[in-house]
C-alpha cells in the first residue's frame, strides 16, 4: 500500500481530507502519497504562525541554533534515504540527488551559525553634529511578519531548506508550500524540525494546492513572499501585492563564455567538459543551469567538437543508477515543451549537432547553433538540458551577447585575465559572475538571485535572514559619550 506522507500543521503531523499523488518521472511509478491541507487546516496553521510570532522573536539565539544544527545533523545521518526520496518524486539521478542533501546540510549549518551572531546589534555615535551630542544610534534587527515561502520543484529539499533555515534564524514563523510534483522532500524536513523544541507555530509545512495560493497570497498575516519558480507566477504574485515584500528567485537563460585566452589544450578540455555538465545536470532544470555558450572565434572550432564529445560520454538513463549523469525531466509535459522550442528553432535554421529526440519525458542532451536570435530557445528560459552555441569576436562583443537577454541571474566566464574578470564583473547585468568555471555554481552561503526579469531580492543563508527581518533603531539620549 502506498504511504501517505503527513503534513506539518504548527509542528504537528497532521492529515487532512484528501491526497495528491507523487510519481516518479522515470517509470511513473507512485512514490507516495502527500496529504493535503483543508481550508480550515490552512488557516489554523496562518493563525498560529500569527499568534506566536513576538514569543518565535524573542526566543533564544541558542535554542534556534541548536535546533538548526540537529535538523544538519539529522541530515546527514539521513542522507541515503532522503537521497533516495528525491530521486525517485523528482526524477534527478541519485549522484546528484546525493549532492542536493550535501547542500541542504550546509545550509542548516550556516543558519544555526548565523543564528548565532545575527542581531548583535550596532551602536551608531550621533554626536557628529551639535544636535545630536549625548546620542547614541543602536540597531538591531526584527522580523517584517510570517513568511510565506513557496519553493520549486528542481531542488526539493534544498530550496525548501533555502526558506525554512533563515526563518528559523531569524526567529521568523513561516509556513512553508513544497512543489505539487516533489512535496515528499520538503515534508520529510518537517520530521527532523518536529525533533526540535522550537514553539508551535513557528513552522508548518503545507503542500497547498496552487489554486487556493491567490488567497494565502493575499493575506495580511503574511507580510513576507519567498518565491522561487517560473517568472510567469513570480510576477503574477508581485503585482498582486504590490505591498509586501517579495522575494523572487525566478528564471535565468544561464551563458558561459569562452574567451580567447582561455586556449590551451587543457583550457579547452576543461571548459567543456563543464559546459556538457552543468547544460545537463538535472536534466537542465536549474535557473542556473547553462543554456548558452559564447565563444571567443578564435577559439570556437576547437571548443565545439570537445563540447559535443563531452556531451556524448554522459550516460542518460535511470535516475537510480550511480552512473547516470542525465535523467528525465520533471514530466513528459515539460520533455515535450523542450521538444517544441528545438523543433521550432531547426525549422527557422538552427542546425542540430546532438540530440534533438525525445523519449516519454526524457529529452536527449541537445547542442544548437546558429540560432536565429527571436526563436523562443534563444530568448527563453529552456529549463531542459538543451544548449546554444554562439561565435563572437571579443571580450566586447561577447559581453553584450550575454546582456543580450532578458534575463540576468548567473554568468560564467572562461579566461585567465584578472583585468578580464573585474571587467566582467563590472559589465554583466547578472546577479553572479562565475570566473574559470560555468554559472551554475552556487554555494548556498553566498548571496544568490537575479536582475532583469530574473527576479528581486537575494538568497544565501544571511541576505534571506537580513530580508526577511528589518533594521530598527533606538536613539538613546543624555549619554556621557
Ligand atoms: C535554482 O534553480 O534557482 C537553484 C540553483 C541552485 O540552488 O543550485
Amino acid at each position: 500500500m502506498t504511504s501517505i506522507h503527513a503534513f506539518w500543521l504548527a509542528g504537528r503531523q497532521t492529515t487532512g481530507e484528501t491526497t495528491l499523488d507523487v510519481t516518479s518521472p522515470w517509470d511513473g511509478r507512485t512514490v507516495g502519497k502527500a496529504a493535503v491541507p483543508t481550508d480550515a487546516q490552512v488557516e489554523e496553521a496562518v493563525a498560529a504562525a500569527y499568534a506566536v510570532r513576538d514569543e518565535f522573536a524573542a526566543t533564544p539565539a541558542h535554542v534556534r541554533a541548536a535546533a538548526l544544527d540537529h535538523v544538519s545533523r539529522r541530515l546527514v545521518e539521513r542522507t541515503e534515504e532522503i537521497a533516495q526520496l528525491i530521486s525517485a518524486e523528482n526524477g534527478k539521478p541519485i549522484k546528484w540527488a546525493r549532492g542536493e542533501v550535501g547542500r541542504a546540510v550546509s545550509v542548516f549549518r550556516f543558519a544555526s551559525e548565523e543564528a548565532r551572531r545575527f542581531n548583535g546589534g550596532e551602536a551608531q555615535r550621533l554626536d557628529t553634529d551639535a544636535g545630536g551630542q549625548g546620542r547614541l544610534a543602536f540597531t538591531r534587527r526584527f522580523p517584517k511578519g510570517v513568511v510565506l515561502g513557496i519553493a520549486p520543484f528542481n531542488f526539493p529539499l534544498n530550496l525548501c531548506a533555502h526558506k525554512i533555515a533563515p526563518a528559523i534564524a531569524s526567529g521568523t514563523p513561516i509556513i512553508l508550500k513544497p512543489a505539487p510534483a516533489t512535496p515528499l522532500s520538503g515534508l520529510l524536513i518537517g520530521e527532523l524540525l518536529a525533533e526540535t523544541e522550537l514553539p508551535a507555530g513557528s513552522w508548518s509545512i503545507l503542500p497547498v494546492a496552487n489554486e487556493k495560493m491567490p488567497a494565502l497570497v493575499q493575506d495580511e498575516r503574511l507580510p513576507v513572499i519567498s518565491f522561487t519558480g517560473s517568472e510567469k507566477v513570480g510576477y503574477a504574485i508581485l503585482d498582486s501585492v504590490p505591498r509586501k515584500h517579495c522575494t523572487l528567485e525566478l528564471g535565468g537563460n544561464g551563458a558561459a563564455v569562452v574567451l580567447a585566452d582561455f586556449s590551451s589544450d587543457e583550457d579547452l578540455d576543461w571548459a567543456a567538459s563543464r559546459i556538457a555538465t552543468f547544460s545537463n545536470y538535472q536534466g537542465g532544470q536549474s535557473c542556473i543551469s547553462v543554456q548558452r555558450v559564447i565563444a571567443d572565434a578564435s577559439v570556437y572550432d576547437r571548443l565545439v567538437p570537445r563540447v559535443l564529445a563531452a556531451i556524448e560520454a554522459q550516460n542518460t538513463g535511470d535516475p537510480s543508477d550511480p552512473q547516470t549523469d542525465v535523467g528525465p525531466l520533471v514530466n513528459e509535459d515539460a520533455a515535450k515543451r523542450v521538444e517544441s522550442w528545438v523543433d521550432e528553432a531547426v525549422q527557422a535554421g538552427a542546425k542540430l549537432l546532438a540530440g534533438g529526440k525525445r523519449d516519454g519525458a526524457s529529452y536527449a542532451p541537445t547542442v544548437l547553433a546558429d540560432v536565429p536570435a527571436d526563436a523562443t530557445i534563444a530568448v527563453e528560459e529552456v529549463f531542459g538540458p538543451v544548449l546554444t552555441i554562439k561565435k563572437v569576436d571579443g571580450e566586447a562583443e561577447a559581453f553584450a551577447a550575454v546582456n543580450d537577454s532578458k534575463y540576468g541571474l548567473q554568468a560564467g566566464v572562461f579566461t585567465h585575465d584578472l583585468q578580464t574578470a573585474f571587467r566582467a564583473h563590472r559589465a554583466l547585468e547578472v546577479g553572479g559572475v562565475v570566473i574559470g568555471d560555468a554559472p551554475s555554481y552556487r554555494a548556498d552561503q553566498m548571496p544568490y538571485g537575479g536582475v532583469k526579469q530574473s527576479g528581486v531580492g537575494r538568497e544565501g543563508v544571511r541576505f534571506a535572514m537580513d530580508d526577511y527581518t528589518y533594521e530598527r533603531v533606538m536613539v538613546m539620549t543624555g549619554l556621557d559619550l
